[in-house]
């Protein structure tokens, strides 16, 4: 195993010796590494930096696009672009995707990002993160559309995110376990410091936008009572409760101290399955999870097993400690029986 302190770069060099990463991938994640630390420097800046607010339109989501998810928008479409790594992008900001013409016909990545997740916190100061995900382009594709960014989430080659907070923090899968990396400011250095995350199997809290409970399906519903009613309702047990609004941060704190994280199909719009965006926030998540020992579920189905058939596709999200989220898959698949 690295040492604490090892940095990215060395990092991924040794996990090629022990596990041979695909051509080029190491000098890709690299490329998005670099990207966050642009990022993180633009956020670290707050308002100084004259990137809160709104841009004052909305982007494909029908969601208001803040100053800094377009700023950083830029900075990733800028690394993939002058990088030799990729054929083409997609972004939750983009409305379609974008093809990259590259001058090493080798190079076969796909970059899928969410570049600021849980933006409407950033002018209050909250913590926002960059989402990856990074696909392989078709054989003989050389100017990717639309469809060939509609990968079953197991086709991920690696995946991660970085959080904005008190400290900068890169965590990042290739298939073999996952690790975080702290941005060392002094050096510019991303350094291992949560080597080979493990998820604890049993959740102590439990993380959801309580606002919405009167939209959510009855089995939600029933779930998240018995969360709240603790050691004296049907569960026996005491959970906490957090809510930062960040996915990122929500996840990560899950990650290190066991819990769940849902963001359930709700009525607001019923045709939608859910809010979060399925290649941009819910299969690298689920990817990341389940390296670490944790479970993505729709309610029905294992995430990363949804076929996208479009590239801004929603889906219900139901991530973390292994037993929890298998708990309330059992609760989703008797209720659609019983329907
Ligand atoms: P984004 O900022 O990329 O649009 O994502 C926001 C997501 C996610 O980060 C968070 O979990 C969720 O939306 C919060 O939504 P609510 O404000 O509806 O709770
Ligand atoms: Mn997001
Ligand atoms: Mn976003």
């Amino acid at each position: 195993m690295n040492a604490i302190g090892t940095t990215l770069r060395r990092f991924l060099l040794e996990q090629h010796a022990a596990n041979p990463l695909q051509k080029g991938l190491a000098s890709a994640i690299d490329d998005m590494a670099q990207a966050s630390r642009k990022i993180a420097y633009l956020v670290n800046r707050g308002s100084l930096g004259g990137l809160h607010g709104a841009v004052g339109q909305e982007n494909i989501q029908g969601e208001e696009q803040k100053k800094l998810d377009a700023a950083a928008n830029d900075v990733l479409i800028d690394a993939a672009t002058w990088s030799d790594n990729w054929v083409g992008l997609a972004s939750e900001e983009e409305d379609h995707a974008v093809s990259i013409r590259c001058t090493d016909a080798s190079a076969r990545w796909l970059s899928v990002f969410d570049p600021l997740d849980g933006s409407s916190t950033i002018d209050a100061n909250g913590c926002v993160g960059t989402i990856f995900s990074i696909l392989r382009c078709p054989e003989s594709v050389s100017k990717p559309g639309n469809d060939d960014f509609c990968q079953s989430g197991t086709e991920q080659v690696a995946a991660g995110f970085m959080l904005y907070g008190p400290a900068t923090v890169m965590v990042l899968t290739t298939g073999h376990g996952v690790d975080a990396f702290t941005l060392d400011n002094a050096s510019g250095e991303y350094l291992l410091s949560h080597p080979d995350i493990q998820i604890p199997e049993n959740a102590s809290e439990f993380t959801i936008n309580m606002s919405n409970r009167r939209y959510w399906s009855p089995v939600i519903q029933a779930y998240i009572d018995d969360c709240m009613h603790g050691r004296d309702g049907n569960r026996g047990r005491d959970m906490g409760m957090r809510y930062v609004g960040s996915m990122v941060a929500d996840v990560y704190r899950i990650m290190l101290n066991g819990g769940i994280f849902l963001y359930p199909w709700d009525s607001r719009v019923p045709e939608r399955p859910g809010k979060l965006r399925l290649l941009y926030e819910a299969n690298p998540m689920a990817f990341i999870l389940e390296q670490a020992g944790g479970r993505a579920s729709t309610g029905n189905q294992r995430i990363l097993e949804v076929k996208p058939t479009s590239l801004h596709q929603r889906c219900p999200v139901i991530v973390g400690s292994k037993n929890e989220v298998e708990h309330v898959e059992k609760r989703c698949k008797a209720a659609a029986r019983a329907s």
